[in-house]
């Protein structure tokens, strides 16, 4: 243990320790106080400025005052800071211009992208340090890689590198420039691989160091990369989901190695809150889905894209502008579910406007929102919340299914697979067992959707061809406003 100690980099600080250490733990709190105010929407803006100052704050103090002592009494600072900066100035401004031009439907695959990114930047670190470690192990005979700083170093790189190249494919998907990979095969392969990297990181870390031997490294980065590819390719439907939280988490988890490997409080607090957090949020998407977090692990379930419940001669009913005016004037309780398509549309501001006005002729007018609805976690609340919708108004999945046989009318915004029947009544679907939102128990629904076209998990959606369904096609936002239109002229 002693030479191990001896053995590992020796990084001490000068007498600037104590404000950098009091600024890590200054940075670490605002972390935290940003992400409980990420949790509502009223102050998740503030929030994301709370812990962008503590990242801020983080980076300036340790360009300021991180010291490594190169001898007795000497200490020596961060080297290449013009190129730090400069690196850092190219990052924020491709970021914040990423950011400002991104249209709000193409959110999640930025999302991915900037996990990547993280993912990568773990795994970077860990490939630079592994040398060096190598090196300092490779000078003592007889020893070998059993120590902290060797299994965070591989930690980093693999969780990093799957989460990096996981990410990648998620994007593709999401941006519809990949499709699905399914074979049953891929399950064997899927484990094959997860097998064969915790194996090969047991190896590593068993084998004596020999200085200049850097083929393992590449080798554990190289079958890293292959499972992350792996392990998404085959995830398609209703699935990706728990699979871009899941990938989130891995991000944090990485990071959190790379804190472990500096000592680095402020890089430890904010990866095991991110891992935390996306721990938290795959569990709760695994719920929302149905789906045990070892077949996520596996990755091999995913909706087929040929879905059973074919229109075949059924027919589906159509709404006039005019009924659904009336049909709304005179209800009583209303409920909005919206999906993906409500985003596409840009309708969230003309649904608070219909909200308003309905509610000036005494109808109540409340939101269904299903955890997976839309491309994102949270996407609906994001939506709304940018409409200035009350949040009292959003009623959960299953507040809203308990009051389902109370509403009179429910007016489906861009939704389709979040309001899918299947899930119910059929067995043999691929989103069978997730828990929708049951519009067709409510007194009336009004489906507004573009065309007959299936939803993100490619199935048929038996609710448009229900008895108490009537379809009013178009696009959302154009539909809403010729809505708002007829209502007031009633
Ligand atoms: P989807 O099932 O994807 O259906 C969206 C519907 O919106 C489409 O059928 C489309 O029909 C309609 N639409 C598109 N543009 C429209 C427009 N301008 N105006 C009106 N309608 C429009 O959406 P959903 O019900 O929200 O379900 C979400 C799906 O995405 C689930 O399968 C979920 O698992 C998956 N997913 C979710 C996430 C997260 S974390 N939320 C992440 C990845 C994947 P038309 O083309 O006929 O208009």
């Amino acid at each position: 243990m002693e030479t191990i100690v001896n053995l590992t980099k020796e990084i001490t600080f000068s007498p600037y320790l104590s404000i950098l250490e009091l600024s890590y733990i200054i940075a670490s709190v605002l972390f935290i106080l940003g992400l409980k105010k990420l949790s509502h929407p009223d102050t998740a803006r503030s929030g994301n400025l709370w812990a962008a100052a503590g990242m801020a704050m983080a980076i300036l103090f340790t360009i300021l005052f991180h010291k490594t002592k190169v001898a007795e009494g000497m200490y020596e600072g961060i080297h290449n800071i013009p190129w730090i900066i400069v690196a850092l100035i190219i990052g924020s401004v491709t970021g914040w211009m990423a950011a400002k031009k991104v249209k709000m439907t193409a959110m999640p695959q930025m999302v991915s992208l900037f996990n990547g990114m993280g993912g990568a930047c773990a795994a970077l670190i860990s490939l630079m340090e592994f040398p060096g470690m190598q090196a300092r192990l490779a000078a003592v005979p007889a020893t070998n890689m059993l120590n902290g700083e060797a299994l965070a170093i591989l930690l980093g790189l693999m969780i990093g590198g799957v989460s990096f190249a996981g990410s990648m494919i998620a994007f593709g998907k999401l941006d519809e420039r990949i499709g699905d990979f399914k074979n049953p095969i891929v399950r064997y392969i899927n484990l094959s691989f997860l097998f064969l990297l915790l194996a090969f990181v047991v190896f590593i870390m068993l084998k004596s160091p020999v200085a200049g031997e850097n083929w393992m490294i590449y080798t554990l980065a190289a079958l890293a990369l292959i499972y992350g590819i792996t392990f998404v390719m085959p995830i398609g439907g209703a699935d990706m989901p728990v699979v871009i939280s899941l990938l989130n988490s891995f991000t944090g988890i990485a990071a959190a190695m790379g804190g472990f490997l500096y000592s680095n409080q402020a890089m430890l607090t904010g990866g095991i809150l991110v891992g935390s957090s996306g721990t938290i949020l795959t569990i709760l998407m695994c719920k929302a889905m149905n789906r045990s977090l070892l077949n996520v692990i596996i990755g091999a379930f995913g909706g087929s894209s040929a879905g059973p419940g074919q229109s075949g001669d059924k027919t589906v009913k159509e709404i006039s502008l005019s009924d659904a005016a009336v049909l709304l004037n005179y209800s009583q309780k209303v409920l909005v579910v919206p999906g993906y398509g409500l985003a596409v549309a840009q309708a969230q501001h003309l649904c608070h406007e219909l909200e308003t006005l309905l509610s000036s002729r005494g109808v109540e007018l409340r939101y269904g929102i299903h955890p997976v609805a839309g491309r994102m976690p949270g996407h609906m609340n994001v939506l709304l919340a940018e409409a200035d919708v009350p949040y009292e108004k959003l009623l959960e999945m299953e507040d809203a299914n308990n009051d389902m046989n109370n509403i009179d009318v429910v007016i489906v915004v861009g939704a389709n697979d979040v309001v899918n029947p299947a899930a119910e009544n059929d067995p043999s679907s691929p989103i069978a067992g997730m828990p929708v939102i049951k519009v067709w128990e409510a007194k009336n629904t009004i489906v507004m959707k573009r065309s007959m076209a299936k939803g993100y998990a490619a199935i048929e959606n038996n609710l448009f061809f229900m008895p108490k369904t009537r379809m009013l096609f178009g696009d959302a936002k154009t539909t809403l406003q010729k809505l708002i239109t007829e209502i007031k002229n009633l």
